[in-house]
């Protein structure tokens, strides 16, 4: 048995070999695309011909299979001349793009009530709480119900920015006497922000490690949907165990580099996240906050601060802070993401949402409301005090963030969301957190946990994996709920439609780099990170060549179709035919839809999360317009880069 195994392993040994051979003679032999190659000098290394690499080449041509070396890539790449990324037509249906009709005011405010009774039902009887369909049906046609413009002098911009709930809610640390007037505010353009006329916002997100297409995605959503002369993004990076995390992303990461411009701009800034020892407390109420203060505090220490309370101390100033202790710090890297937030929040205020939460509509209208506490329901579980916070929304140094940071930590550091909410649920504090339906920020988690009633969303995916699927039958039933009428299909070949099909927006690697490189030197002062040997030390060893994405230039886009290996479009020799899904029916209403992890997951073409990068892409090259109708005029922004395997 043993012997004849291997007998048989060296005769396919010998056959690949022949095969091999075979292989080599019949090549087509290699065109070389670049007439020059380009030498890259910015240091932070973006697919691109640099020297050292190989030129992208057709190594082997055929009907249905082409073998491409690209300059970006350590090995060559396979795809069907007839049917794949390059000649793909992006769609079968002319989108509906600016289908939310013009942005919401910047004073626009959602009713949260409404939106919890609305999509909830009672508290204790949950109605329609397993009702997504129905939630989502209100979200997206009912607006004039829960959205409202306040009157004039009630309004969030009427307001004294200088007693405003953020710091730097006016862009001047809350020095202004008003914020700025509306007919006269600075637009917003590709080098500056502008102003806005109300407060401006903080969103806040905590990441570890390289940026991804996570966090690409993640940005590029915001910049989508947001309100950005009124938002802030801050990215904090954790530095207790990356302490260099925040220089690195700003110096040396080649798919964050796409986003200088951004914190160039003001749009995006990083933050590094250390634990800290101690929080400021505002002053709290024992009875509602659940502190023990002690009857006779004991005596100061040298600095002057006495212990006022279990864990509270105050300072000689009279500030008051919650102390951690080095046992309680040493938890685990999902209970410190738990914390996180609750600690960001305490402190800024704002929105945080995990970075897997990708944004859909205008957020603005449900964190303006005085009482803007908000988190999400866990799933359809019907305890009061089963929270989700992948999406959480706490006014800063408030009662309720003090109560639930102190309970946190008197738990021993513990903020799982359910713990939290459970603690608050006790004290009677839980309906001051407002509970969202999962229809308003996690649409299928209802459904994905068998909890659904009425009618599946729009569109029906039951699993967290579908939206990542773009063959044809990969999603039975996607459209079941959907009684609109059907989009009117396009003829292919799409040469009919190229302006669906233009990729000639595509980077301009060497060009962006040197902008991106400028950036990077004046900011700092001095030159960026030396990593010129690095990358010009061939693609095996370049960064480059560690990802598993990658980009191409217009030049080598051209010089395959010239060679051939780029050919007409045969949507019956494709795997992952251009179809009728667009951003408009994608769980329209919702605000935000949640990926949960799917970390290793890449979109294949013409899926839904494809749909949505292809909306961003034409959006920020100046193509199509956002959901709002706004065209683009920030900073240039650089598309998503490619999957060799979906090529
Ligand atoms: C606001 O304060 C920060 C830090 O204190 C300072 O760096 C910044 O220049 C100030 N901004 C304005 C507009 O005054
Ligand atoms: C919250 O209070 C602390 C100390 O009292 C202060 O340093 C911080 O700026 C406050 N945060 C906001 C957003 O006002
Ligand atoms: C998309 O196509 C499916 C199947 O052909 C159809 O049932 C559905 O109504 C279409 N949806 C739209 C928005 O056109
Ligand atoms: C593709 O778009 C560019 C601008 O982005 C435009 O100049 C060009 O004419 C377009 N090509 C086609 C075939 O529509
Ligand atoms: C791309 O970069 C090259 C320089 O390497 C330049 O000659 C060319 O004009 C650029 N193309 C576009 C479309 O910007
Ligand atoms: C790679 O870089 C090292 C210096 O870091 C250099 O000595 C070596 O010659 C380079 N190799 C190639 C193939 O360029
Ligand atoms: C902004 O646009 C102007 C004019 O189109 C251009 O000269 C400038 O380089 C752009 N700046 C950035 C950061 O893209």
């Amino acid at each position: 048995m043993a012997m004849g195994g291997r007998t048989r392993g060296f005769c396919v040994l010998l056959r690949n070999l022949v095969l091999a051979g075979l292989l080599y003679s019949t090549l087509l032999g290699i065109i070389y695309v670049a007439e020059q190659p380009r030498t890259v000098t910015t240091k932070l290394a973006i697919p691109a011909l640099v020297e050292g690499q190989r030129p992208t080449g057709v190594l082997k041509l055929e009907e249905e299979k082409v073998k491409v070396q690209l300059s970006s890539q350590p090995t060559p790449i396979t795809f069907n001349p007839h049917a794949n990324l390059f000649n793909r037509p992006k769609t079968a249906v002319k989108p509906n793009d600016a289908f939310w009709g013009p942005r919401p005011d910047f004073d626009t405010e959602a009713d949260l009530d409404l939106l919890v009774e609305a999509c909830r039902g009672t508290y204790t009887g949950l109605e329609k709480m397993r009702n997504v369909f129905d939630c989502l049906h209100f979200l997206a046609e009912e607006q004039d119900q829960y959205y409202t413009l306040p009157a004039p002098s009630t309004r969030a911009s009427a307001q004294d920015p200088r007693k405003a709930e953020y710091l730097n809610a006016d862009g001047h640390n809350n020095t202004l006497k008003a914020y700025p007037d509306p007919s006269s505010v600075t637009k917003s353009t590709n080098e500056t922000l502008g102003e806005c006329p109300g407060p401006i916002i903080p969103y806040h997100v905590y990441w570890t490690g390289p940026a991804t297409w996570r966090v690409e995605v993640f940005i590029k959503s915001y910049l989508y949907t947001q309100n950005l002369p009124c938002s802030r993004l801050w990215i904090w990076i954790d530095a207790d165990r990356n302490p260099n995390g925040v220089e690195k992303m700003l110096t040396q990461d080649p798919l964050f580099s796409k986003f200088l411009p951004f914190v160039e701009r003001g749009d995006i800034s990083l933050h590094a996240w250390n634990f800290p020892t101690r929080i400021p407390l505002p002053q709290l109420d024992q009875i509602k906050d659940g502190v023990q203060y002690y009857k006779s505090p004991g005596k100061p220490n040298a600095k002057g601060e006495i212990v006022v309370a279990d864990g509270i101390i105050e300072d000689a100033a009279g500030q008051q802070w919650l102390v951690l202790t080095a046992k309680q710090m040493t938890f685990l890297p999902q209970a410190i993401s738990d914390a996180v937030r609750f600690v960001i929040l305490h402190n800024h205020g704002g929105l945080y949402l995990d970075m897997d939460v990708l944004i859909l509509r205008d957020m603005r209208p449900l964190l303006l409301p005085k009482q803007h506490d908000f988190a999400e329901r866990w799933a359809a579980h019907s305890h009061p005090g089963d929270f989700n916070t992948a999406i959480l929304s706490l006014t800063a140094n408030s009662s309720l963030s003090s109560y639930l940071l102190y309970g946190g930590v008197r738990m021993g550091l513990n903020f799982h969301p359910r713990v939290i909410g459970r603690m608050a649920w006790k004290d009677g504090r839980d309906q001051e957190l407002k509970m969202m339906e999962t229809a308003a920020f996690d649409p299928i988690w209802t459904e994905f946990n068998w909890d659904r009633e009425g009618r599946c969303t729009i569109p029906c995916v039951k699993d967290y994996g579908a939206v990542f699927k773009g063959k044809d039958d990969a999603i039975k039933d996607e459209w079941e709920s959907y009684d609109g009428s059907e989009l009117e299909r396009i003829e292919f070949p799409t040469a009919h439609f190229p302006e669906l099909n233009n990729r000639s927006h595509l980077d301009n690697s060497t060009e962006v780099n040197e902008e991106h490189e400028e950036t990077v030197e004046q900011r700092n002062g001095a030159p960026a990170l030396e990593r010129t040997t690095d990358v010009n030390n061939g693609s095996a060893s370049a960064p480059i060549a560690m990802h598993d994405w990658f980009s191409i230039t217009p030049a080598e886009e051209s010089a395959l179709r010239a060679s051939g290996a780029i050919a007409d479009y045969r949507v019956e020799q494709d795997k992952f035919p251009p179809n009728n899904r667009t951003l408009e029916n994608f769980f329209k209403g919702a605000w935000t839809y949640h990926v949960h992890n799917q970390w290793m997951k890449h979109p294949e073409p013409s899926s839904w999360i494809s749909i949505l990068q292809d909306a961003h892409n034409d959006f920020f090259d100046g193509s199509r317009t956002n959901s709002y109708g706004e065209k683009w005029t920030g900073p240039t922004l650089l598309p998503y880069y490619l999957w060799p395997e979906f090529a």
